[in-house]
């Protein structure tokens, strides 16, 4: 298995034109999953998310709702942060794109791919969708509309900067051949080659009138070192004649590096840079897997390790969307259920990499048999008799290295082992069903065994069977840590293990006979009550 020492992972930064939603709590429990996973197992992580502010989107609902732009951006992102908080996100790190670290990597980076001699001026002449922030051909619409917003798109023609993309497209195309794994799941780099190969061209940087955004660099604004008052900077656009500004997704794409510190803190960026994993929805490869690798090529940068797309759900079969009225509310979902279970219940749905659904229905369903029954039963059936039988102790059994070696216990490290290799693939729904086959061989033993009878037969026997559950609930809490944090912790209490002990080598952890006989436990409320 793959042997680092730091892991650097990324999701989308998300437009702020609305709250967040199932969807993009969707990625954001996905990389905080992952990012839990390598910090159990010792690596530093860095895990970024964060909020991508300078979309006309943005400006549009800032109108709406009659506020002055800046001040709509802060509130809306406070809002993104606190969403994120409340559902005991990880994140070591929240980009803004109004920040000025921010904008002082952007120009940089500009700066940089200009000297490569990467950006020319061009026209502009066709069409621009507000809603994917994308330029789009006449073959993209459908009916004369945006297939995704189902709108006619604005009709342009301006004076541009353009990036010199298709210079890069052999580049990219040898990247992606000698790297299979750069992009996956491997339908998505299928699309993604078509593209490069058949459609790519140069795009256009820079958007003329535009009343928000990062201004293109020109040597007076950047000589004013401007960035260093970014809220007046990103506010006099409104007031500059050209009112030109950086198109957004060059702007956007550039979070990944500033926020690492490129071009502000060299030794940060040597540390962090390459990111380890770019996660992103399948909505957006072309940006992360063409425009992006283009970009940091022409900057001389070296590319990220990983990009993978994960797959788009729809609500009860429909596309969610506010027409509809059928946008879910993650806080509200977690208020219900608990966030443990609408985690587990995400992941468990949906294989990682493909489109799925999402229903109330089935989230009630998954709940009462696979956390209630089976979960949290097992962990309240092990305790209850570890109460009855061995006066709330774990049993003094000894573990001799043939206990270690019995059908059991290789069964517990075979299932530890295809956990760890699903999370290192990203098969999470994979991860996810190791868990399940543990609690159900567990299940097993208990209807097999039937330690109420040993209990007036085999009292040694009894002693073997209890400690092999408790010490399987123990490896077992080990393997939930990352996708449901505050079950695993509640199982740690209940087991009595120590704060101190939490923090155990993954390799020591997973290993078999690790609880320590004679700890006391504390059986505690039901993990998942039933709905
Ligand atoms: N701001 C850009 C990303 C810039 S990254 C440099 C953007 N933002 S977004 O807010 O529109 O969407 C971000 C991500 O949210 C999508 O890529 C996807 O990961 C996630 N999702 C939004 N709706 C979703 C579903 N219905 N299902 C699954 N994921 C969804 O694009």
């Amino acid at each position: 298995m793959a042997k680092r020492n730091k892991f650097y992972i990324t999701t989308p930064i998300f437009y702020i034109n609305a709250r967040p939603h199932i969807g993009s709590a969707y990625t954001v429990f996905a990389a905080d999953i992952l990012a839990r996973f390598h910090r159990m197992k010792g690596e530093e992580v860095y895990f970024l998310t964060g909020t991508d502010e300078n979309s006309v989107k943005n400006v549009a609902a800032a109108k709406e709702s009659g506020k002055d732009v800046k001040d709509y951006l802060d509130e809306m992102a406070a809002i993104w942060q606190e969403t994120w908080d409340s559902l005991g996100i990880s994140n070591d790190d929240f980009i803004r794109t109004t920040e000025r670290r921010h904008i002082e990597a952007v120009f940089n980076f500009f700066k940089e791919v200009k000297k490569k001699g990467d950006i020319y001026e061009g026209i502009y002449e066709g069409y621009y969708c507000d809603g994917c922030e994308a330029f789009l051909s006449k073959e993209d619409l459908v009916d004369g509309k945006c297939p995704n917003h189902k709108r006619k798109p604005q009709y342009l023609r301006e004076k541009n900067l353009f990036f010199k993309l298709t210079k890069y497209r052999d580049k990219l195309l040898k990247h992606i051949e000698k790297n299979p794994d750069f992009i996956q799941p491997s339908s998505r780099r299928n699309e993604v080659v078509s593209y490069i190969k058949d459609f790519m061209t140069d795009f256009s940087i820079s958007r003329e009138r535009a009343e928000w955004g990062i201004p293109v660099p020109t040597s007076k604004n950047v000589m004013l070192n401007s960035f260093r008052r970014p809220n007046q900077f990103l506010k006099q656009v409104q007031d500059d004649k050209t009112n030109r500004v950086l198109y957004v997704w060059f702007d956007a794409l550039i979070n990944y590096i500033s926020a690492v510190g490129y071009g502000t803190d060299e030794k940060k960026f040597k540390k962090w840079w390459p990111v380890d994993l770019h996660l992103v929805g399948k909505d957006i490869i072309k940006f992360h897997c063409a425009y992006w690798p283009a970009m940091l090529m022409s900057a001389g940068l070296p590319l990220p390790k990983k990009i993978f797309a994960h797959g788009f759900f729809t609500v009860e079969g429909q596309k969610m969307s506010k027409s509809l009225g059928n946008v879910i509310d993650p806080i509200e979902i977690s208020r219900k259920y608990g966030i443990d279970a609408l985690r587990y219940f995400l992941i468990r749905e949906i294989k990682f990499g493909e489109d799925g659904d999402f229903s109330l229905r089935r989230l009630e369903e998954v709940y009462n048999s696979e956390l209630a029954n089976e979960l949290g039963n097992l962990v309240n059936r092990v305790l209850a008799m570890t109460d009855r039988y061995f006066k709330s102790k774990v049993p003094s059994v000894v573990i001799s290295s043939r206990a270690r070696n019995l059908a059991g216990a290789k069964r517990l490290a075979q299932l530890v082992r295809n956990y760890e290799k699903a999370m290192e693939e990203l098969g999470l729904h994979d991860a996810v069903e190791s868990v399940l086959a543990l609690v159900r061989s567990c299940n097993q033993l208990i209807d097999k065994e039937k330690p109420w009878e040993l209990a007036k037969k085999d009292v040694k026997r009894l002693a073997n069977v209890i400690y092999y559950l408790l010490d399987s609930l123990r490896i077992l809490s080990w393997l939930l840590w990352p996708i449901m944090p505050e079950t695993a912790e509640k199982i740690w209490e209940q087991l009595g293990i120590l704060k101190s002990e939490r923090k155990r080598k993954w390799e020591v952890a997973i290993k078999f006979g690790g609880l320590k006989r004679g700890t006391k436990i504390k059986k505690g409320e039901p993990l998942f009550p039933k709905i």
